[in-house]
């Protein structure tokens, strides 16, 4: 019945295959009682499973004196692989908590990085959730939700919807494309192998928390493309910028989509082809780090300021240490990528995401 399964050893939504919507919302806390917070998972942790199941939550949605405890537009909907995610950011663990003790050695808040154009209100956060599903009113249905069940404890503070395109459009179930044109994941690591996840991705005791173990560290950035000149750019231009062929999503120069990057290839002219400042060979860090990204496009209609679309690609990371892992990464694409030329990073947030619970526990529990 299209159900991903809440309860587990990690949380779904991580390592789960991409869904085609996302509904992301970061959360300020309004209390500074850590009992409250506690509540406040336990609740969102039964309404989570109930909704992931396709079920109304709560027992109130029959008495007619009473609001209904679930909103209603997911009624008789499936539940349309749902994941709901959880995490918890760095100011969970300034003084207010009492939780300062268990701040993960390496989560601190992210450097500056050159060319940074952040925007307050699309930055940071208490706690976030990010809800993807197969079908968008199942998705905002779930957000809105536990929203509603926060109030009194837990404000919103920004959120961001996303999308892809749906796994119905393509025949092919091929790589998806990002709003640039290119496909966008060739170069993830393999989710199925779960002695390289445990590497790249799953935060493990020996890393100094215990309570995270098996949980895992996010990274989201709103990025903005600069579309209008992206779009007056020429094909070869894009495809150095990447170092990918457009249509095929395959190195330059080889023809196979999933062919490894060959660093040390040369074009007719003599010349590296996979040219030294295109995104693609940047990232891949000479082969020595990794993360898992789970991006989605976003747009939010136009910007009435400029008349130009304010779209781009809401990046999410998933790594074992934003630390060793991502902050290197970003710090020489920030440098050096031919990407920037099309991008600007206007929104910045990282959550630790806590490890999965089974049936009768809740979210948080080895923390709170
Ligand atoms: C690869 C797009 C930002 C890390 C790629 C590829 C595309 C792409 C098209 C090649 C296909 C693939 O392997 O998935 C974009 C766009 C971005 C963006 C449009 C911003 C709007 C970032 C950021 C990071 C990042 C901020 C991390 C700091 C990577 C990595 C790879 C990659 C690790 C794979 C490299 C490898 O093959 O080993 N990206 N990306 N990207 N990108 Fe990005």
């Amino acid at each position: 019945n299209h159900a991903v399964e809440f309860y587990g050893q990690h949380q779904s939504g991580i390592i789960t295959p991409t869904q085609n919507f996302m509904v992301f919302a970061a959360f300020d806390l309004t209390t500074s009682s850590v009992s409250d917070v506690r509540k406040l998972f336990q609740s969102w942790t039964k309404s989570a499973a109930e909704m992931s199941s396709g079920q109304l939550i709560g027992e109130d949605n029959n008495n007619l004196n009473l609001p209904p405890s679930d909103t209603g537009e997911a009624a008789g909907l499936s539940s349309s692989n749902l994941t709901i995610t959880f995490g918890a950011g760095p100011s969970l663990f300034n003084s207010r908590f009492g939780l300062s003790g268990k701040r993960p050695a390496s989560f601190e808040d992210l450097p500056s990085f050159r060319g940074d154009a952040l925007l307050p209100e699309w930055c940071n956060g208490d706690l976030a959730i990010q809800v993807c599903a197969d079908d968008m009113q199942v998705a905002f249905h779930a957000i809105r939700n536990l929203a509603r069940i926060a109030r009194g404890t837990a404000v919103l503070r920004w959120t961001q919807e996303g999308f892809q395109r749906t796994s119905q459009a393509d025949p092919h179930q091929g790589t998806p494309r990002n709003l640039m044109g290119f496909k966008d994941g060739t170069g993830n690591p393999d989710v199925n192998d779960s002695t390289l996840m445990n590497e790249v991705v799953w935060a493990q005791s020996s890393d100094g928390a215990g309570w995270m173990h098996n949980g895992t560290y996010m990274v989201a950035r709103r990025i903005r493309m600069r579309i209008e000149v992206w779009d007056r750019s020429t094909l070869d231009d894009q495809e150095r910028t990447f170092g990918r062929h457009r249509d095929s999503g395959a190195p330059l120069g080889a023809t196979d989509e999933f062919a490894p990057l060959d660093l040390e290839a040369k074009n007719a002219s003599g010349k590296p082809a996979l040219p030294m400042d295109s995104h693609s060979r940047l990232a891949h860090m000479e082969g020595k780090l990794k993360i898992l990204r789970r991006a989605y496009s976003y747009t939010s209609g136009m910007d009435f300021k400029t008349g130009q679309l304010d779209a781009g690609l809401f990046f999410i990371s998933f790594q074992r240490d934003i630390q060793k892992q991502f902050v290197p990464m970003q710090k020489m694409l920030a440098a050096n990528d031919k990407l920037n030329e099309y991008i600007v990073h206007v929104g910045s947030a990282i959550f630790a995401c806590f490890p999965g619970v089974s049936k009768g526990g809740y979210i948080g529990e080895t923390l709170f």
